[in-house]
């Protein structure tokens, strides 16, 4: 019986947030019983903004002790560094040739990303959904399981699939995104409009996987609501609807039954609660993280045979792209 494909990846490019944990981890986890799960970290993705190469270094490690942390098996997932699986600059690259630069332009996370970096604006960053496509088609996915802010790269990707499978013959699986109705855009805590981002100045506005108990106590407390006063879920209470999904997919309770549990008790409570919620969710997989991190060994053994494992599936797949194409094999 041949079970279907998920794939996904994480950027090595600073610590993780509690937005990538609810619009992403967490799914990885629930999703490898049922599917053949491919999750990457995505070295190579990291790299379209300037990095330290030895904080890049860390993080990579890191990521990958978060991915065991949370909960992702081994034994069921695999898990490997992008950069180790040569196939996915080369189907990058091919892709890149059947790509339109009119495509790549619309693309709202590069015009975002163009405003803030305008003395780096390089080509890898415009060319970015494109490598994200390469990864996800070489793998021949079903699913892939993302935050909201990754919908548009998922469209690409599709449109990529479809416009080689039409003119080559079908070649790719055009894979379907997985993103949750709740939780897939955790916005930020100071700014309820815009998402929650590692990369955000103001360190009130995320909760880090890693953040002591302290520190995800005051940044809930200072996050910002409004003046209603009232637990309520609404459009006109952004933050507060912010932190009620956050509760709700921590706790695993229906965002109905946390409103009426704070009916005519202020903000101050409801927030303290939450604080609990988040750190129980996240003690025990800091805990755990702390175990995986300092094993080097460990860590080594399972993105050694991660890459074996994707290199030998993705050789395949950029093996029969290349032959339909029109290139001479090797032998
Ligand atoms: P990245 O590293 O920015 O984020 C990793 C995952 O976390 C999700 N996410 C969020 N979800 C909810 N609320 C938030 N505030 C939030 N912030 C981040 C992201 O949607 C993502 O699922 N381009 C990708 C990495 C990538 C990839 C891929 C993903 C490269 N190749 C192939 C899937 C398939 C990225 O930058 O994710």
């Amino acid at each position: 019986m041949n079970k279907k494909i998920v794939f996904s990846g994480v950027q090595p490019s600073g610590s993780l947030t509690i937005g990538n944990y609810i619009g992403a981890l967490k799914n990885f986890v629930e999703l490898q019983d049922e599917y053949e799960c491919y999750y990457c970290i995505v070295d190579l993705h990291a790299v379209t903004v300037p990095q330290i190469p030895k904080d890049l270094r860390s993080h990579s490690l890191d990521v990958l002790s978060l991915y065991l942390a949370v909960g992702i098996d081994p034994q069921k997932s695999t898990l490997f560094i992008q950069s180790h699986v040569p196939a996915h600059a080369e189907l990058g690259w091919i892709l890149n040739t059947i790509t339109y630069m009119g495509q790549l332009n619309r693309m709202t996370q590069f015009k975002e990303k163009s405003k803030k970096s305008d003395e780096n604006l390089n080509a890898g960053l415009f060319t970015y959904p494109v490598l994200m496509a390469a990864d996800i088609l070489l793998y021949q996915s079903d699913f892939v399981p993302v935050g909201e802010d990754q919908k548009q790269h998922l469209e690409l990707a599709r449109d990529l699939a479809e416009r080689f499978n039409s003119r080559y013959s079908d070649t790719f699986v055009v894979p379907e995104p997985l993103i949750k109705e709740f939780g897939a855009r955790i916005m930020s805590l100071q700014d309820p409009e815009s998402k929650m981002s590692k990369s955000d100045r103001d360190e009130n506005a995320f909760i880090l996987m890693l953040d002591n108990k302290d520190a995800i106590r005051r940044k809930i407390r200072r996050a910002v609501t409004d003046s209603l006063g009232i637990v309520a879920y609404s459009d006109q209470q952004p933050g507060l609807k912010n932190l009620l999904n956050i509760y709700s997919v921590l706790s695993d309770k229906s965002v109905d039954s946390i409103v009426a549990n704070y009916d005519g008790k202020g903000y101050g409570e409801f927030k303290d609660d939450l604080a609990d919620v988040v750190i129980q969710a996240l003690s025990p997989i800091q805990e755990r993280y702390k175990e995986y991190r300092q094993d080097k060994a460990f860590l080594e053994s399972i993105y050694r045979e991660g890459a074996d494992k994707a290199e030998a599936f993705a050789a395949k797949t950029l093996r029969k792209v290349y032959k339909k194409i029109g290139f001479i094999p090797r032998i």
